[in-house]
């Protein structure tokens, strides 16, 4: 196979900017050589050229190539209510969500909201996805099935809950386990998609219904778990009302046993210390939405306690609780939040927003072998970011003095419109509409797992 070299400027980061002051690499002329999807090289363009004449140039003139976004929590269901303000969440939960989340019984309409949710992913430069599912069976099918036509990576899962919720979202611990179990023997490994085991909370849980989960961990150890935790104080309330043999709201969890390296938990903004050393005694992952806590006034997230705790944190967007798919919003958000925490906050530069929509979640999702940065060995996961003609962001990065004003400029004012191409394992899974095919490189199928 003739491999491709990608000219491009690209940054990435293949360490945490959290421990490692030199973690942003930098090509501002840079070359990626790709064969069968992989990465084979990584370096300056000249330096590649010469040693590959080989290899098809394709020019990706202007903008910057970065690692394909990885969205470590978002829920496939809820992409028709995103802009639901004004709620906290368990009021937007019941006036919001839930009856949203109900219509997806029927297959027609989850296959429709399937299509909306896996467009917006991609058309936002995400190429990997921990996706909160359906309470459905049938829309977990239809998902993974829309999902492997596109070529994206997906962590998805069958959300379960039996109290507290609408009656047609209940299931029982014995359906919980069955259809998990179907999902996971029909999709887990299967091409580029993988399952999370997901009960919805602990609020809506039963001890039966954790267990269930528990026993599908334990008999596939390679599936994710994740869930949500410590989100709102009266959430955080209600769990411990519910639970009062259990010491806070991570022991319902652990207790079930449903820790692990493959787990992510969403928010945990009302943690306490003995959480926290659990957590990281675990190798979990919190997954940290701040448009998300922002618009449903969860609070703010206490990066630095966790990051002192040692434990791993990612970014989500947490659609529709959050404000959209683009994680370079979501990363401007989170540096806002610490921004406003004052000394409680950890001021976030450029690199470490990259590394949160990058690497820290290929980390979070134990894929950080294969995706996440681009040094050699990895697959082609990348976005394209070039601004249009015209506009004001173009105008920025013409003048931006330094690779770190180029990407905080891009945090600051990216949105949809500026991502020009993506792909996934080398095959392109999104174009800008209009983008001349003399940019756009020759299709590969997308449905090739590498
Ligand atoms: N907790 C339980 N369900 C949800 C949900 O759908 N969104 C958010 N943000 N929190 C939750
Ligand atoms: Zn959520």
């Amino acid at each position: 196979m003739t491999p491709t070299l990608y000219r491009a400027a690209f940054m990435h980061t293949p360490s945490s900017p959290f421990t490692d002051a030199d973690a942003l690499h930098v090509e501002e002329d840079g070359g990626l050589l790709v064969n069968g999807g992989v990465i084979v090289q990584s370096g300056d363009f000249a330096g590649l050229r010469a040693a590959h004449p080989e290899a098809a140039v394709h020019d990706l003139h202007g903008g910057v190539l970065l690692p394909g976004f990885i969205d470590t929590h978002v829920h496939y269901p809820q992409v028709r209510v995103i802009g639901g303000l004004g709620r906290p969440l368990l009021d937007w939960l019941e006036h919001v969500t839930l009856p949203e989340e109900a219509r997806l019984a029927d297959p027609a309409y989850a296959r429709a909201v399937a299509k909306d949710f896996l467009h917006g992913l991609r058309c936002n430069g995400t190429t990997t996805a921990l996706v909160f599912g359906s309470h459905f069976k049938g829309a977990m099918d239809l998902f993974f099935e829309e999902a492997a036509q596109t070529g994206l990576r997906t962590v998805a899962g069958l959300v379960v809950s039996d109290r507290m919720l609408r009656p047609e979202l209940h299931t029982t611990p014995d359906l919980a386990y069955s259809e998990g179990r179907a999902l996971i023997e029909r999709w887990h490994g299967v091409g580029r998609a993988r399952y999370a085991v997901t009960p919805r909370f602990s609020l809506s849980a039963s001890e039966g219904i954790l267990d269930a989960c528990a026993a599908l961990v334990s008999e596939y150890p390679d599936v994710h778990f994740t869930s949500h935790i410590n989100e709102n104080v009266r959430e955080v309330q209600t769990v411990r009302e519910l639970f009062p043999g259990r010491l806070d709201y991570l022991d319902t969890y652990d207790r079930a046993g449903l820790l692990g390296r493959r787990s992510v938990l969403a928010h945990n903004i009302h943690t306490t210390d003995r959480e926290l050393g659990q957590m990281a005694a675990h190798h979990c992952t919190a997954a940290h939405c701040p448009c998300s806590n922002s618009a449903l006034g969860s609070g703010p997230f206490p990066l630095k306690r966790h990051l002192a705790a040692g434990v791993h944190v990612a970014l989500g967007t947490d659609v529709g609780g959050g404000t959209g798919f683009s994680l370079l919003k979501e990363g401007l958000q989170a540096y806002f939040m610490q921004q406003l925490l004052g000394e409680d906050g950890l001021p976030l530069t450029p690199a470490h927003l990259l590394y949160l929509c990058t690497r820290a979640g290929a980390e979070a999702l134990d894929m950080h072998g294969q995706i996440g940065d681009f040094s050699a060995g990895k697959a082609f996961d990348a976005v394209w970011l070039c601004p249009p003609q015209g506009s004001t962001l173009e105008a920025i990065l013409d003048h931006a003095s330094s690779p770190s004003e180029t990407l905080a400029a891009l945090f600051a004012g990216g949105t949809q419109a500026d991502v020009a191409q993506v792909w996934v394992g080398g095959g392109e899974v999104y174009a800008r509409p209009g983008l001349s095919s003399s940019e756009s490189v020759p299709k590969q199928s997308p449905v090739l797992a590498s």
